[in-house]
């Protein structure tokens, strides 16, 4: 998300890239200031203190040498990342038996198709002498055409990419970015708040969505978050949805959009699962808001459109290849694109990975027998857990995209708020060994609701979590005040 938040505002004000690049070289440049003062007090001289002062004095400079800014890099970037790094440390494989290891369905990322891409990357045997010079920083022209015709052939098959309407970086975080305040309906995906915070200093804010236009917010609660608000520069939609696991409908995302841009706003359209449509459960159409350009202009004018939304894809997920960091923004945004001409220096794709993945995508009979294989895969875990959760009378909302499922653990809250739900999370962590995201990360509007990611283990491991849980479930909920009310009812 981060260099992006910088270039927008400034490709929108007509700023100089000078500040661009301090931006995001902010951190050096502090702590070399910091360095420069604290040697210029050392060659001034000072009285010394005792031991114990000086040693205090140290530790203060240490502090010190860090700027306010990398003090905030220090925190963690999720809330529950302790105890998940303890689960990676001892993590459940089939060759144990049911009750070892601990379960995570917290990662975003897919593993289901990965051997597939795996192979298919093995079999590019040439390394030209071109990947080892410097080109375009937002991606070699033949690499992003290869990008354009793999939207044009999958996810976005009504409209005409132009390679020049592309910025290629390292991840779809590198890529979204915003000014001042971002309006981002909820639930939403939690590391938005680390990734919009720490590297472009920008506000996300929550948009809390009315029930009738769930899971996109209504005209009426964007107009309370947007006057409450001291700067909104960006309305953040992502859709497919993480963490709901659904595709919104393309008129509420019209709606969306033109409110948005009604109020001067730009708005980003996080499409990085585009391509893991897998269909499961009944739902909308998924359509890019890049197919919707056309008639976004017809009502509002082609260039306000082409000025003020963008779209982001990748192949973190849809390619399950997070590692690669391979992120796209579509825009036609020609002063955003200079500006990202500019400070791509600092994320680009490595030029023997953008080689690799244009022969890949180069091959497109490979990429549409992949593609398919992998939303089969995601159907099929997406159905194993939700059998199993049915029978164990779990709730849920129904998903058709994406590697999520938003369970409703209301019941099993010993009351309704934000603590009973850390302690049921904390319960699930320690007893039963299982992880998954609680809903307060994703700014949820009440506590009791989860994510689960089933992409990232094996579809057996998905019944043993949904019996692990409901094993913990049952043995503590005489315990719970409310089910006992449920039960004497
Ligand atoms: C909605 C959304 N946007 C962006 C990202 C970050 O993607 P990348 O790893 O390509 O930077 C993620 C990763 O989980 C995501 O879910």
């Amino acid at each position: 998300m981060a260099p992006i938040v910088g270039w927008l505002e400034d490709a929108v004000r007509g700023m100089t890239r000078t500040r661009v690049v301090f931006a995001l070289a902010g951190l050096t440049f502090v702590v070399t200031l910091n360095g420069m003062a604290r040697r210029r007090r050392r060659r001034r001289g000072g009285k010394k203190g005792t031991e114990g002062e000086e040693q205090e004095k140290r530790k203060g400079r240490a502090a010190m040498d860090l700027s306010l800014r990398s003090m905030d890099l220090t925190k963690p970037a999720l809330s529950y990342l302790d105890v998940f790094l303890e689960a990676l440390g001892n993590q459940w494989t089939p060759s144990m038996n049911k009750e070892e290891g601990y379960i995570c369905l917290l990662i975003a990322e897919n593993k289901l198709t990965t051997s597939l891409v795996s192979k298919r990357f093995k079999q590019v045997k040439t390394v030209p002498d071109s990947v080892f010079a410097y080109t375009s920083f937002r991606g070699e022209p033949r690499f992003r055409q290869a990008v354009a015709n793999y939207v044009e052939m999958t996810f976005c098959p009504q409209a005409r990419i132009d390679p020049e309407n592309l910025a290629i970086s390292s991840g779809c975080g590198a890529v979204c970015e915003a000014g001042e305040e971002v309006l981002i309906p909820s639930p939403y995906y939690p590391a938005f708040d680390n990734d919009l915070r720490v590297r472009s200093r920008v506000l996300p804010v929550p948009v809390l969505c009315s029930t009738a236009t769930f899971p996109l917010p209504s005209n009426e609660d964007l107009d309370k978050a947007f006057a409450a608000c001291r700067s909104p520069r960006i309305l953040l939609l992502t859709n497919p949805h993480n963490p709901l696991g659904v595709v919104l409908e393309p008129e509420e995302v019209m709606r969306c959009v033109k409110w948005a841009l009604q109020r001067g706003m730009h708005v980003v359209s996080d499409e990085i699962y585009a391509n893991s449509v897998h269909g499961a459960a009944d739902g909308a159409e998924f359509k890019s808001v890049i197919a919707m350009m056309p008639e976004l202009s017809g009502m509002l004018g082609k260039e306000l459109i082409e000025e003020r939304v963008h779209t982001i894809f990748g192949f973190s997920k849809d390619f399950c290849a997070s590692g690669l960091r391979i992120g796209c923004l579509h825009t036609k945004n020609l002063r955003l694109l200079a500006a990202i001409d500019n400070v791509g220096y600092f994320g680009g794709v490595s030029g023997h990975t953008a080689h690799i993945m244009t022969e890949v995508l180069e091959d497109k009979s490979f990429v549409k027998k992949f593609v398919q294989k992998n939303q089969e895969n995601l159907r099929k875990s997406y159905n194993t857990l939700v059998s199993k959760l049915k029978e164990a009378d779990i709730g849920f909302l129904p998903a058709g995209a994406g590697m999520f499922l938003w369970i409703d653990l209301r019941k099993y809250l010993s009351e309704r708020s934000w603590e009973a739900e850390k302690t049921l999370w904390t319960g699930l962590a320690k007893d039963a060994k299982v992880l998954f995201t609680p809903g307060k990360d994703c700014h949820a509007k009440a506590p009791g609701f989860f994510r689960v990611c089933f992409a990232w283990v094996p579809e057996q491991a998905l019944v043993i979590a949904v019996d692990r849980i409901v094993r913990h479930l049952r043995k503590n909920q005489l315990d719970i005040p409310m089910l006992k009310n449920l039960l004497a009812e």
